[in-house]
């Protein structure tokens, strides 16, 4: 009886680990592009946002940041970012004079640029990069400047929670939320 018993619970184990699983990886290292992280937890939308003062643009993207359900209720109870965490930045065009719209601007057409991944087994946090509409992301080199702009501007453990409103003050009230760029 004992041993049935754990013969089921090993494979409820297998079954946990599949679909919803937010981190995959090919064999030749890749990450998987996670097929349902559009009904994860919407952190927030960028329009159009630069980094330096001369960048701007007639029609400036959006730029939509998604976590993976389980990390986003672990930030909520500690302030920071568990293991196995998945951060996804979906880029999308903005327009305006679209259907009745006649002023301000909707998202259009577009698809995932990169996933920021916090993985213990792979030294921590890591970027991909996604071709547009592909399947899976390639490894972006630690010497991209990618690492140290979110080392030293990301408000909690190298991620921009100061532009996403619903953790701001959850980072604040437990201690974790840096303040940077002032
Ligand atoms: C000069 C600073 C800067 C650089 C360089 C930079 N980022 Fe970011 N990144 C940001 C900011 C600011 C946000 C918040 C965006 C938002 O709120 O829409 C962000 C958000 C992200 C997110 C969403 C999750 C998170 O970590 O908060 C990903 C993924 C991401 N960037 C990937 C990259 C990649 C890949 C590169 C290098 C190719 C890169 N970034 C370079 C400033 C930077």
């Amino acid at each position: 009886m004992k041993r049935m018993l754990l013969i089921g619970l090993g494979w409820a184990m297998i079954a946990m680990a599949q679909p919803g699983d937010p981190l995959r990886y090919t064999k030749s290292g890749n990450l998987v592009l996670p097929a349902d992280y559009r009904e994860w937890i919407f952190l927030s939308s960028g329009i159009g946002m630069a980094y330096t003062s001369d960048a701007s643009s007639a029609n400036p993207p959006f730029e939509n940041v998604f976590v993976n359900p389980s990390a986003y209720r672990a930030f909520l109870k500690t302030g920071s970012w568990p293991d196995k965490t998945v951060l996804v930045l979906e880029l999308r065009a903005s327009e305006s004079q679209v259907s009745i719209n006649k002023n301000g601007r909707v998202q259009t057409t577009g698809s995932v640029g990169e996933i920021h991944v916090k993985d213990a087994s792979r030294g921590e946090w890591a970027f991909y990069r996604f071709a547009k509409g592909a399947p899976e992301g390639t490894l972006i080199p630690k010497t991209e400047n990618c690492y140290s702009c979110h080392e030293q501007n990301g408000a909690v453990d190298t991620t921009f929670v100061q532009f996403y409103p619903t953790l701001i003050d959850v980072a604040k009230s437990k201690g974790t939320f840096k303040k940077t760029g002032e």
